[in-house]
């Protein structure tokens, strides 16, 4: 195909930029759907002469969707921009055809060999640079589909133009997601978010650089701030779990590295540039402490700790939460899981003030106590066709004792009765927007289990409560809790949220590092797709299928802050960078420490109160600036 250039001059002249021609300024009906604010491009250029570029080459075939762009000498284009090209039909009328550039080359045309490039520039051999630019249309307005002519003059596309051949001029309601190349926001039709047409965002990317938990929160920020929701905004609500470090007990804080031009750059999108104003944060209580505290260090007020009774893990069936690993798939003891839930459900029955139980004669306040109760009636002969399942054999009942036990040590924390219960120990979403529950430092049993807890109550509480407000819920390292391979009890409810919760308000934005690694079903319910940066062996796999090859590789390079977002109504993915957190990702970055709810005294002798052992010392972590 490259060799189809050095064939002719492909009628790009060097003068196209400055030929009179009436019909590159004339738009077809309809462009001037947009608002006036959308001509605000960044350079001005909106229809003037700068903004012809070339024209459509002729060394190769020109296809209504894809067709390739001689560049003028002067002009340049780049990766993702958005260009147009106007074509007249007798009889038809004006046609627009629109479209983003998804690869540029340049080359000596004239040259044959290597060595050719020396004897061109010292002039011995004629031949010129001839850049060309490969475009794939996004847009014909009307839809005559017609492959642009040869010849004919190629624009940047700026202001109405742009934002139809985008096609934002036709999203009733905007979701800026971040800023193109051009510098002009880039948006997503929200109705494809909110579960109108469709729903759920899926991001992946390679560890550390592809800004894949930034990007979620940006979206999030962005859902709540833009205006996009609407009046449905009041009652938005998002619920995060959060799995790396303490990043995200932060969102409630300005970020120390906020400047103007941040800004700049969040006004630029409509957005302010705020941290979270309405957050709550739950944590595991720290293990083998009586108190009761947050096992979390680097913020030391306003986080919850949160734990569940004896007497609820009972009542409430969390029991099959409990197994919820690939390894219990493969076993024979779901009977047995059932069966026991079965009986804890039935025969467990509230006991003290803390959240204790009896079971029959047996008391159990703790999590230990608790397995030791199942354990001796699902070995005493007696009792054990009932908790077991009548036809249940003893290997059966031991590999489930066995799972059983090994779940002390990570559940223990998070399972007890043994602590006085305050009032906002159970997660909940109700009283705050952003919901964010800390489970870095639990087990990844332990982690499965509270996703899969809190998400099952969610469910069923927005099932009662019929259609309401919209919950978005944020879940990273989403191929731990739904694998590829396998079923399981957590899967199962996001399976049930990705097929459903459209219809019922829950709208999933799972952030993983390779999306070949989780549920195929999943994925492919995400209306939205996102990608950051990726390795170029998962960039390969067929989970990115909807990239064309060269964001393929673009990929493989991608800076942190660089997306590309896919949405069902534009043919190309979007590349977007979005502004860095306004609010403060780590302790480092928050402009004072989190404040608590009730200042302690000054005075008050911090060595001897220990509910303030745990507060950092003030000059602790002093920001860098
Ligand atoms: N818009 C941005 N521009 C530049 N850098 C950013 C931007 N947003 C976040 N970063 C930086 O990129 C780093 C990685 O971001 P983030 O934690 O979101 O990545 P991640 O893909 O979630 O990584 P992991 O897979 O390890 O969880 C952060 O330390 C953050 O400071
Ligand atoms: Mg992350």
């Amino acid at each position: 195909m490259t060799e189809s250039f050095t064939a002719g001059r492909a009628g790009s002249n060097g003068t196209a930029a400055a030929m009179p021609n009436g019909t590159a300024a004339v738009t077809p009906d309809g462009t001037a759907a947009v608002t006036p604010d959308e001509t605000a491009a960044p350079d001005g250029a909106a229809g003037g002469p700068d903004a012809l570029v070339g024209r459509v080459a002729g060394t190769e075939d020109s296809t209504p969707l894809q067709f390739a762009v001689a560049l003028d000498e002067d002009s340049y284009l780049q990766l993702d921009d958005v260009v147009v090209t106007l074509r007249h039909i007798p009889g038809v009328g004006a046609i627009l055809t629109s479209g983003v550039v998804t690869q540029v080359r340049a080359r000596h045309e004239g040259a044959s060999f290597g060595s050719d490039v020396f004897l061109i520039s010292d002039g011995v051999l004629p031949a010129r640079v001839q850049e060309i630019a490969e475009v794939s249309t996004t847009r014909v307005e009307p839809e005559v589909y017609v492959p642009p002519r040869p010849g004919e003059i190629v624009r940047r596309a700026s202001g109405p133009e742009r934002a139809q051949a985008l096609y934002f001029d036709q999203m009733p309601s905007r979701l800026p997601v971040g800023r193109g190349r051009d510098g002009a926001p880039i948006y997503v039709n929200m109705e494809f978010l909110d579960g109108t047409r469709g729903a759920h965002v899926s991001i992946s990317g390679i560890s550390g650089v592809a800004t894949k938990t930034s990007f979620a929160l940006f979206l999030l920020h962005s859902i709540f701030r833009s205006g996009a929701l609407g009046a449905r905004a009041v009652n938005a609500k998002a619920l995060v779990f959060s799995v790396k470090g303490e990043d995200l007990l932060f969102l409630d804080q300005p970020n120390v590295r906020l400047d103007d031009d941040l800004r700049a750059a969040y006004a630029g999108l409509g957005l302010p540039a705020e941290p979270f104003g309405s957050a709550g944060f739950w944590a595991p209580p720290i293990p083998d402490d009586q108190t009761g505290r947050p096992n979390v260090t680097g913020r030391t007020s306003g986080v919850e700790a949160f734990w569940w009774t004896i007497a609820e893990f009972c009542a409430r069936n969390m029991l099959p939460y409990v197994f919820a690993d690939a390894e219990d798939e493969r076993n024979q003891y779901t009977i047995v899981i059932h069966q026991v839930a079965t009986r804890l459900r039935l025969d467990a029955a509230p006991y003290g003030e803390t959240g204790a139980v009896k079971i029959g004669d047996d008391v159990a306040a703790t999590y230990a106590e608790l397995i030791d109760v199942i354990v001796a009636r699902l070995t005493d002969e007696e009792t054990r066709q009932d908790w077991a399942g009548p036809v249940t054999g003893a290997g059966t009942v031991n590999a489930f004792v066995r799972r059983l036990r090994s779940s002390l040590r990570p559940l223990r924390p998070i399972i007890r009765a043994d602590l006085t219960p305050g009032p906002r120990r159970l997660i909940s979403t109700q009283d705050q927007q952003v919901t964010v529950v800390d489970l870095h430092n639990l087990h990844e049993r332990a982690q499965r289990f509270v996703v899969g807890v809190v998400l099952a109550a969610e469910t069923a509480r927005k099932e009662d409560a019929g259609p309401g407000g919209l919950l978005f819920t944020m879940i990273d390292e989403l191929n731990k809790y739904a694998p590829r391979e396998g079923t399981s009890p957590i899967k199962e409810v996001l399976l049930d949220i990705a097929e459903r919760g459209r219809s019922l308000g829950i709208i999933l934005i799972g952030a993983q590092q390779t999306a070949s690694e989780v549920e195929r079903r999943i994925v492919s319910n995400s209306a939205i797709r996102v990608v950051g940066r990726l390795d170029s062996a998962e960039a390969g796999r067929p989970e990115y299928g909807f990239l064309p090859a060269s964001q393929r590789t673009r990929a493989t390079l991608a800076k942190p802050g660089a997306m590309f977002v896919s949405q069902p109504e534009i043919p190309v993915p979007l590349a977007v960078e979005f502004p860095f957190p306004a609010w403060a990702t780590r302790r480092s970055e928050c402009a004072q420490a989190p404040r608590p709810p009730v200042a302690p005294r000054r005075d008050a002798p911090r060595r001897d109160a220990p509910v303030f052992s745990r507060l950092p010392d003030p000059d602790d972590d002093v920001p860098p600036f």
